[in-house]
């Protein structure tokens, strides 16, 4: 039997070239096929990038700056990019038929926004999602902190899979309805990607990790061995108190950055039964005398209304079908929200701009799923408890989970399942702030 977090093929894993980063506005992003060679002795696998390579360029920009940027689409299908977990102006969401047009081979679309929060995010391609993110179609996208931590390395950690021929090119069916009805869309090779890549680590000197989850359906689970660290934040929001290094469980979508001290090569791992899955490995070269005497302190908290609890009216959204329920749905339609498949005209529900909601989400399937809201994050509320903002939450099978969420921000959001075979497949919907 092989589980959903099972890895396959080969373990050995070396960095993507390194690309040119943004250095000044208006940032041009180009969507374009590329090609890749994933692995050491792989044949090179056609995939889409942007700007010529997959993961795109790493955009970076400072918090309260505007990003200003023009996205041109050279792949052979309609597209547009979402802006994943950014509080952002509804109209620049990037998500076509609810808050812009399809922008259609060989067309533009200028993106501008200010980045309220600091922290991680990533853009994405957010039509036909699981085919063009599989292709290769995201990157990401840092917003700096006005005065960041002290750090000596700041690096993107994308970690993927890929559903592989054995002639290295990449599976062109997304459509395997089996598949849709389980766990989603798993590749038969996985690995980290790092951004930059770097050869000049030391021992004890201080990095940021910044881990994103860009798999279509995979949950990963990660060791990160080589530092001494603190979580410092989830899905770009910094936590109050950072927690403890542990083995981290990362659902699609998810980030989770990591401050720490290098005390040895730094090693990215997935635990499997047969041993740890080396999916990635910066290497130190020498080391610095000694390191920093600073504890790891949590970053600036971003401008988060809390939630009025007292004042929050109750929602429940319930996850349904999938394979192995008698309401399994058929079809295309194999998974739903409330009894609902897919886009419906009305959002699930409206609220008054400011208001808070807290919703039961309950996973009514035999699967697990990564449950994002746009243009909002929100807190998990355990017995009154409130957690650490989020804006995608892992909901096991059989498992509830209460959210608060302070809906402040206007327009039409999204709120789907991240593994993107089952948003493909009907676990979608909508709301609405006015
Ligand atoms: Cu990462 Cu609807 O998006
Ligand atoms: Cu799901």
């Amino acid at each position: 039997m092989i589980t959903r977090r099972q890895l396959l093929l080969s373990s050995a894993a070396i960095a993507i070239a390194p690309r040119a980063a943004f250095a000044s506005q208006p940032f041009k992003l180009t969507a374009e096929a590329v090609k890749r060679t994933l692995d050491e002795g792989f044949e090179p696998t056609s995939l889409w990038g942007f700007n010529g390579s997959t993961p795109g360029p790493t955009l970076r920009t400072t918090q309260g700056q505007t990003l200003d940027l023009q996205f041109q689409n050279q792949v052979d299908q309609a597209s547009a990019v979402h802006w994943h977990g950014i509080r952002i102006d509804n109209a620049m969401d990037g998500v076509p038929g609810l808050t812009q047009s399809l922008v259609e081979t060989g067309q533009s679309f200028d993106y501008q926004f200010v980045t309220q929060d600091a922290g991680t995010y990533w853009y994405h391609s957010h039509n036909r999602s699981l085919e063009q993110v599989a292709r290769g179609l995201y990157g990401a996208l840092i917003v700096q902190e006005e005065t960041p931590p002290d750090v000596d390395h700041d690096i993107v950690v994308f970690i993927d899979d890929w559903l592989l021929n054995s002639d290295y090119s990449l599976v062109s069916e997304f459509s395997n309805m089996h598949d849709l009805a389980h766990g989603g869309q798993m590749g038969n090779f996985a690995k980290a990607v790092f951004q930059p890549e770097t050869s000049d680590i030391k021992k004890n000197q201080r990095v940021r990790l910044r881990l994103i989850n860009v798999a279509t359906d995979r949950i990963f689970d990660i060791n990160v061995d080589g530092i001494d660290g603190k979580i410092v934040a989830y899905d770009g929001m910094p936590l109050n108190t950072p927690a403890s290094l542990q083995t981290l469980v990362i659902a699609p979508a998810q980030r989770v950055d990591i401050i720490g001290d290098v005390n040895a090569d730094i090693l990215i791992s997935a635990p499997t039964r047969n041993g740890p899955y080396k999916l990635g490995q910066m290497s130190i070269s020498g080391a610095i005398e000694s390191k920093r005497d600073s504890e790891i302190g949590a970053l600036p908290a971003n401008p988060y209304q809390a939630p009025d609890l007292d004042k929050a009216i109750e929602l429940t959204l319930n996850m349904e079908g999938g394979a192995m329920n008698p309401k399994m749905m058929r079809g295309g339609d194999i998974w739903a929200f409330n009894g609902v498949s897919g886009m419906q005209e009305t959002p699930f529900k409206s609220f008054k701009r400011g208001q808070t909601a807290v919703i039961n989400l309950v996973n009514d399937t035999m699967f697990a799923h990564a449950i994002h809201l746009h243009g909002h994050h929100f807190q998990p509320l355990s017995d009154g408890t409130l957690g650490s903002l989020r804006d995608t939450l892992l909901v096991e099978p059989g498992e509830n989970q209460k959210i608060a969420c302070v809906f402040g921000n206007p327009g039409k959001w999204l709120l789907h399942c991240h593994m993107l075979g089952h948003q493909k497949t009907g676990m979608k919907t909508w709301v609405e702030v006015a």
